[in-house]
């Protein structure tokens, strides 16, 4: 098990950033989707975390040939999609999994998917569930609340359904199912969770379209879709860790470059300025997703905030937001967020249990947290297998000094986090 010392850092940075690592739910649907086209999609920046090419190789597995150099990806589908030889393991991809239900449950043919011991401990009946009442053949431990889950491919009917979570993955991974259906489907959502699969399947031809009630509808496939093209922007939740760096470092200040600018991703960026960051945007492009730089600049200590509307739009960012919390004056409070527990951790518990660590006054609740800010002090954390806690809390060393132990998992989304880090403070392995 590694660990990391973080050295408190005394100095001010001054930071352009181009090296974030590309966004994961992006190159995830790449992998994917490519396979419902009949030409080669040609991805560059691909995600090389351990999520993401897990991705790739279960795509790989169905009978695609994938080519790589560097981060450019080549994906040519075969002429029809096999049948694998062996289980399908998705690592601690919640995305992983959850997507590739949904698309294999039409497919002709029988699939297991597993996972980590973290994955095989995540609700899988959210997708499970409505993918049974369309006639899914689809099954796992616990009546198929936990993977691994065994899939026998069969024809699907259309539906409407009304998910009771704000989830984009069991928005796709019904949104797939749909597409092999035999008939439009309906899908609603009550706030609308990253809509990366809706933007992607339609540049690639696919029906998908909204109504004034918010009802997607969802038109079965007639023919192949057209490959992708595209470069994948940097993830906008790997970043935030950086911009939370600047946002508590006096005379600090962040340049991310070409990150999605998406409004269903950059939620946290949004409450960090209300909290007193100076945080602007730069629009370069909008083809599959708004992509632009985003620069973050200390403003003054940090203040607190209520955070308990349009969670889904800041999930992944929470940790590092209740850094921030613990950074700012005053009484933070964060609710109506119990899909925290169900993350790769219960991360209302971890991030609170590290914080009480740091000798900061903070509680937890049943959907969220309270944060006092104050003093935070030198202690020794637990990543708890979680790649977002244990970089938030790297993040947290940089003002008083950080052991934290477990930090393999920043390797799912972030292989390059330390040398970013690095550029702005003293590391010890
Ligand atoms: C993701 C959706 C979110 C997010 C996860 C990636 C995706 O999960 O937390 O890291 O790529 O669709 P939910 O959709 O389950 O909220």
């Amino acid at each position: 098990m590694k660990s990391v010392l973080v050295r408190k850092s005394e100095q001010a940075f001054d930071l352009i950033c181009d090296e974030i690592a590309s966004d994961k739910s992006i190159s995830h649907r790449c992998a994917i989707f490519s396979l419902l086209s009949d030409q080669a999609s040609k991805i560059d920046r691909y995600l090389l975390g351990e999520d993401t090419l897990n991705s790739l190789n279960i795509a790989a597995q169905l009978g695609a040939d994938i080519k790589r150099v560097a981060s450019s990806v080549t994906i040519t589908p075969p002429s029809s999609l096999k049948e694998p030889k062996d289980i399908l393991d998705c690592g601690n991809a919640g995305t992983a999994i959850r997507l590739y239900s949904g698309f294999l449950s039409s497919l002709e043919g029988m699939y297991i998917l597993t996972g980590d011991a973290y994955l095989k401990a995540r609700p899988m009946s959210r997708v499970v569930e409505p993918l049974r009442e369309i006639g899914a053949i689809i099954d796992g431990r616990e009546n198929g609340r936990l993977a691994p889950l065994y899939i026998r491919g069969s024809k699907l009917q259309s539906f409407r359904y009304h998910s009771p979570v704000d989830s984009a993955q069991v928005k796709s991974a019904l949104i797939l199912a749909a597409l092999r259906s035999n008939g439009t489907c309906y899908y609603k959502e009550n706030l609308l969770s990253r809509d990366h699969t809706e933007r992607m399947l339609v540049g690639m031809g696919a029906n998908i379209k909204k109504d004034e009630d918010g009802w997607i509808a969802i038109k079965p496939l007639k023919k192949p879709l057209k490959p992708l093209e595209l470069t994948v922007p940097a993830d906008p939740s790997s970043a935030f860790f950086f911009a939370l760096a600047a946002a508590i470092t006096p005379r600090s200040k962040i340049i991310i470059k070409d990150v999605s600018l998406n409004k269903t991703r950059i939620g946290a960026y949004k409450v960090l300025k209300k909290m007193g960051a100076d945080i602007e945007y730069e629009l370069k492009e909008d083809k599959y997703e708004p992509i632009g730089d985003i620069t973050v600049t200390y403003n003054g200590k940090l203040k607190a905030i209520e955070v308990s509307s349009k969670i889904a739009w800041l999930i992944d960012e929470l940790p590092a937001l209740a850094v921030a919390m613990a950074f700012a004056e005053g009484t933070s409070v964060v609710s109506n967020a119990k899909e925290l527990r169900v993350k790769e951790s219960d991360r209302i518990t971890s991030v609170i249990t590290n914080l009480k660590k740091c000798g900061i006054v903070c509680e937890e609740s049943e959907d969220g947290y309270s944060i006092t800010g104050g003093d935070i002090h030198y202690a020794t954390v637990d990543s708890y297998g979680d790649h977002r806690v244990a970089m938030s809390f790297a993040i947290a060393g940089i003002f008083s000094g950080m052991k934290i132990d477990d930090i393999d998992c920043i390797d799912t989304s972030f292989p390059n986090f330390f040398d970013i880090l690095s550029k702005i403070t003293r590391l010890e392995f």
